[in-house]
């Protein structure tokens, strides 16, 4: 089981990193609005002071997260400058640079890790599963938003437009139709379901459980550190 190359994505993120949040929402009709408040309202059941978003790309989750949890202290880690940089304008509170695969925090430093549309993108999703749980604090949370694969009579019309639809909008909107063909490709060698709870596993997270959203177009893990 692998990953994606970081040099690549870097690049292809911070080509895309202007367009990103208008296209994402294009492409999904709106839907991924409604499952990041989704996220942001089960971190907020979680009652966490301190909520670190692994890369957190233009701040979107991170904002959400803002939102349901005034209190909370919220920082959003990228390793793409132009992307983090729209994080820190759209007023995401505390932004740093950073690999996931070497988070510069402590262990146990936070009540909850997030992480959204990332860990799919990442070199060695074992080793970054490993990575987030060594620095969330033990009984603390860690979740993951990812693609997973459409399940029954969605499959085959969602993969047509995965494949052949999407790249075409996307290089309309952006000019960068190739990072976009990267995207269906990585979500079909991504592990989803059973595989990613069984991951999470791996990196000792208790109580691992996939919910599938909208027919298994995406879905949120969630596990708990062992203490
Ligand atoms: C699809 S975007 C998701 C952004 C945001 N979380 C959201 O929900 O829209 C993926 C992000 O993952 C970041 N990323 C990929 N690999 C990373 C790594 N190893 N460390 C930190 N960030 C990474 C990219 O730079 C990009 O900003």
């Amino acid at each position: 089981m692998s990953g994606q190359d970081p040099k690549f994505v870097k690049g292809a993120f911070a080509k895309i990193a202007d367009r990103y949040v208008m296209t994402n929402h294009v492409l999904s009709l709106g839907t991924d609005i409604l499952w990041r408040k989704k996220v942001g309202r089960i971190v907020q059941g979680w009652q966490a002071q301190r909520v670190l978003d692994v890369a957190t790309g233009t701040g979107d989750l991170a904002l959400e997260i803002q939102k349901k949890c005034p209190d909370a202290r919220v920082l959003g880690s990228d390793f793409c400058p132009e992307m983090l940089a729209h994080a820190t304008e759209s007023g995401v509170h505390e932004t740093q640079l950073a690999d996931a695969m070497n988070l510069p925090f402590e262990d146990a430093s936070f009540d909850v890790v997030t992480v959204a549309f990332g860990l799919r993108n990442m070199e060695n999703w074992e080793g970054a599963l490993r990575e987030m749980a060594r620095v969330i604090r033990p009984g603390g949370h860690l979740l993951v938003l990812d693609f997973s694969q459409a399940c029954g009579l969605l499959r085959k019309p969602y993969g047509y437009y995965l494949n052949r639809v999407l790249p075409k909008i996307a290089g309309l909107l952006t000019g960068q139709g190739a990072a976009y063909q990267y995207l269906a490709g990585s979500i079909s060698d991504f592990p989803f379901g059973e595989e990613m709870v069984e991951l999470f596993k791996k990196a000792g997270l208790l109580e691992s459980q996939c919910e599938p959203l909208s027919g298994g177009i995406a879905s949120i893990y969630t596990g708990v550190k062992a203490a």
